[in-house]
This record gives structure tokens, C-alpha cells and sequence, in this order.
């Protein structure tokens, strides 16, 4: 008797990491970003080395995405080693029509920048219900900032943000701090963000603000992954 083998389709954010992972060519010098998308994206990316004999090297954003390379013997290097990289993957947690981005639920947002700015390339992986009419329609707007003087910084910021800026806090109720020792402001916005260009241009002009969670012209192609399984492209024009 042969029986069916009965498969699941990857969920979508699988399915966007899988896909990725065939955008990637031997020899590589990859930027690697953050999150559960992006962990997909990393064991479809060694599943290719072993099948495939493909090598690359890649700059991490963040140290757990260093720690998932290392279990799955991916070679990690540096942006100092090397300033220039052929493609950057990373998640995203809104898109909207103009290839503007909210990054930095997992806190990775500075180096996510640093790093997507050192590429040619940059394809940006989601699941199904992350590409938006508007920014801030579904997700906070995160901010890096310095500890010090931080009430301070956080009144500015709120002041730009229809006073909406809370410290990210961990489940001990302590403060989140980032891979570089900074704090996060979790920044609300009702009916979404009317001008995300003006924002992060006034936001970046608060001192204490190390980097602010709205991607610009950092974005070349996303790949959306959708419920079923199937990946849905959009290049940027
Ligand atoms: C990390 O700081 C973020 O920018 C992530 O890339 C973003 O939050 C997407 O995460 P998921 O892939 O887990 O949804």
C-alpha cells in the first residue's frame, strides 16, 4: 500500500526565508538581520551549503543572529573586515507602498542600518499582514536612544510623536537594552504616520537619539510570504 506523505506548507514568514535563500550566490559577502523571518531565511541559507557546497560570509546585526550562525556553521565576519557587502536579508515589521520600512522589534535596529547601508542589494523578508497603506498603522515606531539623560530624550521624542514614547521595557520591568547598550522608545501612532521622511528627519536631530526605526531608500526588493505557503515579490520600481 503507498501511502500519501502528508507536508505542511512552510508558514509564511518560512516561505519569505526560503525564498531568499535562493536569491544567494557562491562566494557572497552577506549582511544578516534580525528576527524570526531571518531565522528561516539562515536555515534555508545552510541547508544550500550543504546541498550545494555554497559558501559566503556575513556581517550579523545582532548577536543572536551571531549565535544562530555559529550553530549552523555559517562564517561570520565584520563590517571593519569587510565595509562592502553583495546583499543584505532582513525581516521588517511594517512595508508600506513606497518601500519605506518599520524595523526594530527585535531591538536590532542600528546595526540593521549600518549593515543594509554597506549593500548593493537588500531584500527585505515578511510574513503575511506586514505591507501597509501607511507606517505605524499596525506596529510602534522604535527609537534607539543613550541612557543617559534619557527622561530627557524621551520628552523630545514624545513631543514629535503625539506623545507617545515609552521606554521598552524587559518582562522584569527593567529597561531593554540593545546589543549597544542603549535604550528603546516605543513610539504610538493612532492614524499611522502622516510624513515618515519628516519624522525621521526631526527625530534624528534630538540629541540622545542614536537611530530611528524608519528605513529609507534601504530597500531593494521585499518578499512577502503569504498563508498558503506561496511567496508573493515586489521589486522596487
Ligand atoms: C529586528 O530588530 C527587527 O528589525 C526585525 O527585523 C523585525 O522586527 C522583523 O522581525 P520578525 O521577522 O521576527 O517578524
Amino acid at each position: 500500500m503507498i501511502v500519501a506523505k502528508m507536508t505542511t506548507p512552510p508558514s509564511s514568514k518560512q516561505a519569505a526565508g526560503i525564498e531568499a535563500a535562493r536569491h544567494v550566490v557562491d562566494g557572497m559577502k552577506l549582511g544578516l538581520g534580525t528576527g524570526s523571518t531571518v531565522a528561516y531565511f539562515l536555515d534555508a541559507l545552510a541547508a544550500r551549503m550543504r546541498q550545494e557546497g555554497l559558501s559566503v560570509t556575513g556581517v550579523p546585526t545582532s548577536q543572536q543572529t551571531a549565535a544562530k550562525c555559529r550553530e549552523l556553521g555559517i562564517d561570520l565576519t565584520d563590517l571593519e573586515t569587510t565595509p562592502e557587502l553583495d546583499l543584505v536579508v532582513d525581516g521588517a515589521d511594517e512595508v508600506d507602498t513606497d518601500f519605506r520600512l518599520i524595523k526594530g522589534g527585535g531591538g536590532a535596529l542600528l546595526r540593521e542600518k549600518i549593515v543594509a547601508a554597506a549593500a548593493s542589494k537588500v531584500i527585505i523578508i515578511v510574513g503575511a499582514n506586514k505591507m501597509v497603506k501607511r507606517l505605524g498603522s499596525t506596529f510602534l515606531l522604535p527609537v534607539e536612544i543613550v541612557p543617559f539623560g534619557y527622561t530627557a530624550t524621551r520628552a523630545r521624542v514624545s513631543a514629535l510623536t503625539e506623545g507617545s514614547a515609552y521606554v521598552r521595557l524587559t518582562e522584569a520591568g527593567e529597561p531593554f537594552v540593545t546589543d549597544n547598550g542603549n535604550f528603546i522608545l516605543d513610539c504610538r501612532f493612532p492614524r499611522g504616520i502622516e510624513d515618515p521622511d519628516s519624522l525621521h528627519a526631526a527625530l534624528s536631530q534630538v540629541p540622545g537619539v542614536v537611530e530611528v526605526g524608519i528605513f529609507l531608500n534601504l530597500c531593494d526588493l521585499v518578499i512577502e510570504g503569504q498563508d498558503d505557503g506561496t511567496v508573493t515579490t515586489h521589486p522596487r520600481a
